[in-house]
């Protein structure tokens, strides 16, 4: 069982964002811009498929996963509802999240299904946004000419996805959920997880008028593809979700543990 802390950020997001937020690099500006769209409908969706998947275990099992799952909650809450005021910031530059409702719309699919399908899913996405943490957290130069509310937000979030990475494969594998269906799960998430993610990017991209200019292809290049980019460095990582033998907790996360003791005046506690 991991023990996991929900804190409340303590940053102003009423205030608005810079077009170009992230070092006034525009491609990843609005990478990050497309993954934060994502989060309320996603997020609330682990939650659920958490909960859900925490009233299907035996009653007697059900106390020892209590403090977890209300931790995982807590903290992904928490996510959603700050990303929500940051996605109401940056869509006043005139971005639209198209990726949220196609989710959604997806999601619906689910409606009746054994609760194992929702936490494979879950499983496999939370294995990517721990990749994505630890790589951002690995990075600190991708920040770092941000405004530090945001290096916090983006961080802060990282940092608690590391900590959490386990509850929803612990909760699928305690329900008995099998290797084939996870990896299965893992194969469809990762397509739908990079298309999302690109299409909405562009979508990003070509509302702000910088889809063509060479240095967003440049940062992208970089960023993604580059010796120590996003996509080359979690392959590996990513891959060993293959394994039968696979646990997040293998991969290594101190960064997260190091960022939270470092910066803890930037949150509360607000419950255990
Ligand atoms: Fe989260
Ligand atoms: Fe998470």
């Amino acid at each position: 069982m991991t023990d996991l802390t929900v804190r409340r950020l303590l940053i102003d997001l009423e205030r608005p964002v810079a077009r170009h937020w992230c070092g006034g690099d525009a491609f990843l500006t609005a990478w990050f811009n497309a993954l934060s769209m994502s989060f309320p409908v996603g997020e609330q969706f682990f939650i659920d498929s958490v909960r859900d998947g925490a009233k299907a275990l035996p009653e007697a099992e059900r106390a020892a996963w209590e403090a977890e799952v209300k931790g995982f909650v807590g903290q992904e809450a928490t996510h959603r509802r700050i990303h929500a005021l940051f996605n109401a910031q940056i869509e006043k530059h005139g971005l639209v999240n198209a990726w949220a409702p196609r989710a959604e719309a997806r999601m619906k699919v689910l409606a009746g299904a054994d609760p194992r399908h929702a936490l494979g899913i879950t499983a496999a996405n939370e294995h990517f946004t721990a990749l994505f943490a630890e790589w951002l957290l690995g990075h600190p130069e991708v920040l770092a000419n941000s405004e530090p509310r945001l290096q916090a937000l983006w961080l802060w979030h990282s940092a608690e996805e590391a900590e959490h990475k386990s509850t929803a494969f612990d909760l699928y594998r305690a329900l008995g959920g099998n290797h084939a269906w996870r990896v299965k799960w893992m194969r469809r998430i990762t397509v739908f997880f990079l298309v999302d993610a690109l299409r909405q990017t562009v979508n990003n991209l070509r509302r702000d008028g910088t889809l063509w200019r060479w240095s967003t292809w440049r940062s992208a290049a970089r960023h993604l593809l580059g010796r120590q980019g996003l996509l080359r460095e979690t392959f590996a990582p990513w891959r060993a979700y293959f394994r039968p033998d696979f646990h997040p907790e293998h991969q290594h996360s101190e960064r997260s543990a190091t960022w939270l003791r470092e910066n803890s005046a930037l949150f509360v506690a607000v419950g255990r």
